[in-house]
């Protein structure tokens, strides 16, 4: 449990597809130096993968997996409060309540609702126009005071301060208004396809994306397709944004500086550099492999960490919850 003078944080990531590099580098690193200094809640969201379409059995493993490639990343289910959204009712419980003090027009505002909706036409369902009001429960039952998203969760976390605000002013106070924290990311790992769009878990693209779980030989693949140019020089150049992008991912996987990239490769040729970057990445995810398969191979364990995480969740979500029942004028159970 929180004592007193830590701050809170939250985040949620949804269980689809499979970690990236960029997950790794850009997000689950910062977590762990977080870890340190704030209780930290990491919540697989389930619920809301639900707006879509999952095949049971599949979705079931995904979540699993989701959970134990966190914990392979080396996140501390002690140090963090690591646990199933769906395991805490009191999300879809504090959900409703929010909804209910949620305008209609705030949702059809939400750009990521009407690129959904024109992506998915045969299921624009109510639980996807309502997602905002879900993810701001999340986010408000632990008095969360810090939310680390990228950019494009900008808007619901706005959405998500004026519902608390709201519901403040209306009934006194009852929620922390959280602050969005856009995390300083150590580098922002781009596309080895398509060097000005962002490595991302959803890109049709296999080959621009190197997944954690990726074997060796489909890691040294990637690395050959990977888009260069033909100059054929290790330079670190906005005029050579596909070998800008490999030398920012060898310095932070290896751990040392650009400068030392291009002094090491001076001189080399695009494929000496591609084979060792690839043999880098390899070596530097060896250690998740092992700790994913150990646990893979332990699965009680791992069972233990996601319901004790979720029992942690729950006494300080029920905490919140009994605040908003009586400030709402629900009587007592
Ligand atoms: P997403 O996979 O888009 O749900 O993002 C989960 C987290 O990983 C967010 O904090 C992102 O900012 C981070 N992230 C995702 N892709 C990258 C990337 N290519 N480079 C750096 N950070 C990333
Ligand atoms: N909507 C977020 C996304 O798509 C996931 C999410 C759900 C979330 N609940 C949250 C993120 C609470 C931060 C806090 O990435």
């Amino acid at each position: 449990m929180a004592n007193n003078h830590q701050k809170i944080i939250f985040s949620g990531a949804q269980p689809t597809g499979s970690l990236t590099l960029g997950n790794y580098i850009g997000a689950i690193q910062n977590w762990k130096a977080l870890e340190q200094d704030y209780q930290c809640l990491y919540s697989i969201v389930d619920l809301h993968s639900l707006t879509v379409r999952q095949n049971p059995k599949e979705f079931r493993e995904t979540c699993t997996s989701f959970l134990i490639q966190y914990l392979a990343c080396g996140l501390d289910p002690e140090k963090n409060i690591i646990f199933f959204q769906s395991h805490v009712p009191q999300h879809t419980e504090l959900a409703w309540i929010l909804n209910c003090h949620t305008y209609m027009g705030e949702l059809n505002r939400m750009t990521q609702f009407k690129e959904k909706s024109q992506r998915h036409k045969d299921n624009i369902n109510a639980g996807l126009y309502t997602y905002p009001a879900l993810q701001a429960a999340d986010i408000l039952l632990y008095q969360t005071n810090t939310v680390p998203v990228g950019e494009d969760q900008k808007q619901h976390l706005e959405l998500c301060r004026d519902i608390a605000m709201r519901f403040n002013q209306a009934h006194g106070e009852t929620f922390v208004v959280p602050e969005h924290h856009i995390p300083k990311v150590g580098a922002r790992i781009m596309s080895l396809q398509e060097p000005d769009k962002k490595m991302s878990k959803s890109d049709e693209n296999l080959n621009g994306t190197i997944f954690l779980m990726d074997s060796e030989d489909v890691i040294l693949k990637k690395m050959k397709r990977a888009v260069t140019d033909s100059e054929n020089r290790v330079v670190y150049s906005d005029e050579q944004p596909g070998i800008k992008n490999l030398i920012t991912i060898y310095s932070t996987v290896a751990n040392i500086s650009i400068d030392e990239v291009v002094a090491r490769y001076d001189g080399k040729g695009y494929g000496a550099f591609k084979k060792e970057l690839a043999e880098v990445i390899i070596e530097a995810l060896r250690p998740f492999k092992e700790k994913y398969d150990n646990y893979k191979n332990n699965m009680d364990y791992v069972e233990t960490v996601y319901k004790r995480g979720a029992e942690r969740a729950r006494e300080i979500a029920e905490g919140t919850m009994k605040d908003v029942r009586s400030k709402v004028g629900l009587l007592p159970r």
